[in-house]
Parts: C-alpha cells; sequence; structure tokens
C-alpha cells in the first residue's frame, strides 16, 4: 500500500537515500530541508521538495502524512562544542515545534534519527540501548534530549514513535551520498586522499587497546540503515516509544579501514599519526538484536569492502560537481 512521508532533512546524505528508499518502494515523499547542510540535488527525483525549516514545520504537514522521518539536525560534534546554542535552538527546539505540528495535523508516526553518541564512552561493548546515556559533547545531548521528548510525546499523547541510534554510517546508493562540508567522517576523508583532494590522513592516536592501536568503529551500510527505516515504520505501535540501535555489531580499527580504501581504490594513501582526540573510547561497536528482533532487520551489506566500494563510486561520480562549487 502506498503511503504519504514528510522526510526532514531528505537533502541531506541520510535523509536523501531513505527518501529514495521510500519512492522505490512505492511510496510518495515530501521532503522538508532549509539546505544549511544539505544539497537541493540530492533530493531524489520523484520527492516533492519543501524548501524550509523544521521549525515552520506547520505550514506544510497535514492529516494527509501517514508519518515523519526526521532527519533534519545539526551533526558536526566538535561545532557543538565551541556553538552549543546554535545545536541546543536547532536540533531540541526545531524538533519541539515539529513534535506540535505533528500533534495539530493528527500525523500519529514518528521515525527518528538518534545516535550512538548519546552512550558517551560506553562500559561495556558491544554496546545495547540498556547501556548508560552520558554523551560527551551537546550533539548528543541534544540527541538525547529530543529522544526523552519524543518519550514523553508517546506517553502523553500516543505518539507511535521509533528511535534509531545508528552507529557509523557510510556507502552510498547510487546518486544519494555523503557530502558532508566540513567532512569529519573517515571513509571519505580517505577518499578525498584518493582522489588527490587531500595529501595525507591523520590517524588519531596509535597506543589504544586495540589490536593494531588504533580506534576501532563499527561501519553501517546507509542501505542497510534505509531499510532499518522502512522496516521501523511498519513497527511503529501507538502509545510506544521503541529505542534500536543500528549497526553491523562488527568493529573495524582505522588501519583496516585505510588498508580496504586502498584495496578498493588501487591508490596510494599517505597517513600520519597524530594525538588521540579528546573523548575518542577505544571501541564503539553496537549490539543490534533488538532491531533484528523487533524490527525484522538484517543488514545486507555488512563487508566493508562493498560499503567502501560504493562510496567510492559515489565519490567519483560527485568530484566534478563539488570542483564546479568551489570555482
Ligand atoms: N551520518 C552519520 O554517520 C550519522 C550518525 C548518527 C546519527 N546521524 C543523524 O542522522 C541525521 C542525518 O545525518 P546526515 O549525515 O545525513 O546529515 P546531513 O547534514 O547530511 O543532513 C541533515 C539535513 O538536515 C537539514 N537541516 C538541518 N537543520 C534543519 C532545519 N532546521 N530545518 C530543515 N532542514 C534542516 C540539512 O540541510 C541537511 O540536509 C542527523 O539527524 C544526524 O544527527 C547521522
Amino acid at each position: 500500500m502506498s503511503s504519504k512521508y514528510l522526510v526532514t532533512g531528505g537533502a541531506g546524505y541520510v535523509g536523501s537515500v531513505v527518501a529514495a528508499h521510500l519512492l522505490e518502494a512505492g511510496h510518495r515523499v515530501t521532503v522538508l530541508d532549509d539546505l544549511s547542510t544539505g544539497h537541493r540535488e540530492g533530493v531524489p527525483a520523484g520527492a516533492e521538495f519543501i524548501e524550509g525549516r523544521i521549525q515552520s514545520a506547520a505550514d506544510h504537514l497535514d492529516p494527509t502524512f501517514d508519518a515523519v522521518l526526521h532527519f533534519a539536525a545539526y551533526s558536526q560534534v566538535g561545532e557543538s562544542v565551541t556553538d552549543p546554542d546554535k545545536y541546543w535552538r536547532n536540533n531540541v527546539g526545531g524538533t519541539t515545534e515539529l513534535l506540535a505540528a505533528m500533534r495539530a495535523a493528527d500525523v500519529r508516526t514518528l521515525v527518528f534519527s538518534s545516535t550512538a553518541a548519546v552512550y558517551g564512552e560506553p562500559a561495556t561493548v558491544p554496546i545495547t540501548e540498556d547501556a548508560p546515556t552520558a554523551p560527551t559533547n551537546p550533539y548528543g545531548a541534544t540527541k538525547l534530549a529530543v529522544d526523552h521528548m519524543i518519550s514523553g510525546e508517546c506517553a502523553a499523547h500516543g505518539l507511535a514513535a521509533v528511535s534509531l541510534r545508528y552507529f557509523n554510517v557510510a556507502g552510498a546508493h547510487g546518486a544519494q551520498g555523503e557530502r558532508h562540508d566540513p567532512e569529519s567522517h573517515l571513509i571519505p576523508l580517505i577518499l578525498q586522499v584518493a582522489q588527490g583532494r587531500r595529501e595525507s590522513i591523520s590517524v588519531y592516536g596509535d597506543d589504544y587497546p586495540t589490536p593494531d592501536g588504533t580506534c576501532v568503529r563499527d561501519y553501517i551500510h546507509v542501505a542497510d540503515l534505509a531499510d532499518a527505516h522502512l522496516l521501523a515504520l511498519a513497527a511503529a505501535k501507538a502509545g510506544e516509544h521503541l529505542v534500536c540501535n543500528l549497526g553491523n555489531g562488527n568493529g573495524f580499527s582505522v588501519h583496516e579501514v585505510i588498508d580496504t580504501v586502498r584495496q578498493v581504490t588501487g591508490r596510494p594513501i599517505p597517513q600520519h599519526t597524530a594525538p588521540r582526540r579528546a573523548g575518542d573510547p577505544a571501541v564503539l561497536v553496537a549490539s543490534a538484536e533488538r532491531a533484528k528482533q523487533r524490527l525484522g532487520w538484517r543488514p545486507a551489506r555488512a563487508a566493508l569492502t562493498d560499503i567502501v566500494a560504493d562510496a567510492w563510486a559515489f565519490a567519483q561520480s560527485a568530484a566534478p560537481q563539488q570542483e564546479e562549487r568551489q570555482q
């Protein structure tokens, strides 16, 4: 059955991939995005596009929508430390308005992009949803605050909601891929080195208690993440706030990721070791058992070579556009 969805942040990386998956599944999609970090050309063909802010969601939501998928947020950890107010206003303030608009329009289902950053430095890995939440930066704190707001909305007003806590999202889906500016994610940064757009890759610390001394992270293919969103829409129940981690449950070290990029691209990747960054845990790996049980989700593209190959294909196709924009 075809449904109609509002996708906030659908001109950004994850939102554009999920919007494409919804359209491919035969649904109708309206993207609401202010293009603050997103790209108009990232919005998939077939989606209606509204250039606007979630703070004004009430102008665009009406009872014909079946659900909202909420990706719109600022998500640069470093910037959230230097300009926390910007993050609280947008991520929390904006979501307050969005929830009120959903209530007013009687749109009663929500899927929200939460993050592993809500857990901070984990005491044990793999990380389950019951782990203590102790974000180490304002970005993670704003996302946790929104999770709390959503729980309240479910309890008080019967919202059906699923928060998906992504670990490290990577890869691409055809024309939709990762283009953050500034880029802070490891795989696109290494690919910039492979393309000659960056001289070398910094490895922050090689003396962690991990097999090769570099940090270990859980990389999840953005198309697998998109599958989970469609399953979450089906699993959402009135009055319940379901929270699920999304990761592969496999960690890869920074050195393993760099080596995989060398293999996939066939290009040299100069690297240098830099001091550890404050607040970087040695290992962050998800337990995705709950997503498997409650959503019936299974990652289909867990191999790091596949994730990197798709990200590389996208980076190669997007490079000419990026050069044009820089001129
Ligand atoms: N990429 C990851 O690895 C990752 C990991 C964990 C969680 N997340 C979360 O997933 C979501 C999407 O991340 P992304 O990597 O695609 O980021 P992105 O910056 O590419 O996308 C965010 C989009 O939201 C839009 N936006 C921001 N504020 C807005 C507002 N007030 N009104 C309307 N549009 C607004 C931006 O223009 C952008 O298109 C974010 O909520 C992020 O916190 C991402």
